[in-house]
């Protein structure tokens, strides 16, 4: 079977932008609480992280994995290992968020990783491409939860014309195709705005194939 073929008919975007595609409320409020209680899981048994960059910069976004590989950045690069750095095992993708991948990634293949990504609300992150995996004919998939974030796309070469849109609770968003290596970002949270935390703060999760 060709390693790109779709397990299941997918269902159209409610936006695409240069290839980016958008599902926006795609998660119902019943799923996106199943899947906060498994991230909760995680969590208790992979500690966020405040990861620092290469150049020795601590990032404003807190992260942990789940899966067969982590992607961790410190002073040695932006890799992904097979151990969190208090040396146990990422903790399994739940099935809630294994779901979302195989109705929409359109791969027969199955996430190496589920990045969780937690903002506070004074996190942003800086404009990048997703470019430690191997095969960048595997698609990412991203998964928003709680405080909406303002979402910045770019083009696949460092600068250029750039298209913002808010991301919200229970949207979920494919960088896959000729999108796969665009540059992205996120701008800004805004806080108090989804009830799904009750502390407040948003959560991104990113599921990819990575070897
Ligand atoms: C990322 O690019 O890793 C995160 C994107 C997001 O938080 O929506
Ligand atoms: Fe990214």
């Amino acid at each position: 079977m060709s390693q790109h073929k779709s397990n299941l008919p997918q269902e159209a975007p409610t936006l695409s932008i240069r290839g980016v595609d958008l599902w926006e409320s795609w998660l119902s409020p019943v799923k996106q609480r199943q899947i906060l209680e498994d991230i909760r899981t995680i969590v208790t048994k992979a500690p966020l992280l405040e990861p620092v960059t290469p150049s020795g910069k601590k990032m404003s976004v807190r992260m942990t994995s789940a899966g067969r590989l982590g992607w961790v950045s410190d002073s040695s690069g932006y890799r992904y290992e097979a151990n969190h750095p208090y040396g146990t095992n990422w903790p399994p993708i739940p099935q809630s968020v294994l779901e979302v991948w195989e109705l929409l990634s359109g791969s027969v293949r199955s996430p190496d990783c589920c990045l969780v990504n937690f903002y506070q609300p004074d996190a942003r992150m800086g404009m990048h491409q997703d470019r430690d995996e191997v095969d960048f004919k595997q698609p990412v998939i991203s998964i928003s939860l709680g405080d909406e974030a303002l979402f910045r796309i770019g083009q696949k070469t460092r600068g250029g014309k750039t298209d913002s849109i808010w991301l919200r609770s229970g949207d979920v968003l494919r960088l896959g195709g000729e999108a796969r290596l665009i540059y992205h970002g996120i701008d800004r949270i805004n806080s108090g705005s989804s009830p799904l935390l009750k502390n407040g703060g948003r959560i991104n999760l990113t599921l990819r194939v990575v070897s």
